[in-house]
């Protein structure tokens, strides 16, 4: 039985409720697993863990600044232990070049590359955006295509048979 830390970084909370899935799969499959919301967390990974899944969002073309600076204080630990990365966007709907370069761009400024990286799906939240949010997002999904853009509901991207298979795959290859 192994221990799974999941520190992850959110913005409007889709992130969160991968991480809790993952760890709800992991659990499933016999091992403990902990989220841990990198903003709220211990800077550095407890050293009770035996594996770590980071998750974080990508918000203008970025992943959350403080998921890359906590990455990059726990390199060591995130090098030695099996770790895996997991991505949320919209560009994951549809534009997965896009996703990849999203997570290149972090691993370039992380200088972490993990060995499984997982690109999922994100949520556009119409309803609890502010007007000037809301008209901007509808404007990307709009020239995207292949995003709703009704703005009186919100709309979730999350495959989540592929979140449960990429974790998975990770318990498995422990
Ligand atoms: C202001 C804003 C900017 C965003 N920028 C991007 C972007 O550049 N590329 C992308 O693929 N998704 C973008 N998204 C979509 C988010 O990645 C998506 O909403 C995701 O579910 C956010 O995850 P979180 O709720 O865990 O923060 C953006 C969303 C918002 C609200």
């Amino acid at each position: 039985m192994a221990n799974i830390y999941l520190p992850y970084g959110t913005t409007e909370g889709q992130t969160a409720k991968i991480a809790e899935y993952i760890a709800e799969v992991v659990r499933a499959h016999g091992h403990n697993a902990e989220t841990a919301d990198i903003r709220q967390a211990a800077d550095t990974i407890p050293d009770r863990y035996d594996a770590v899944i980071v998750g974080a969002s990508v918000h203008l073309g970025k992943h959350e600044d403080y998921v890359r600076d906590f990455v990059r204080k726990n390199s060591d630990a995130l090098q030695s232990l099996p770790s895996a990365l997991f991505s949320v966007s919209l560009a994951a709907h549809g534009d997965t070049g896009n996703a990849e370069s999203y997570v290149e761009k972090f691993e370039h400024e992380t200088g972490w590359r993990p060995a499984h990286v997982g690109l999922f799906g994100g949520a556009l939240l119409y309803t609890q955006y502010g007007f000037l949010k809301r008209h901007m997002m509808k404007k990307i999904a709009s020239d995207k295509g292949t995003l709703d853009t009704d703005t009186s509901h919100d709309y979730v991207y999350t495959e989540w048979d592929g979140v449960r298979r990429f974790a998975e795959d990770f318990v498995n290859g422990l």
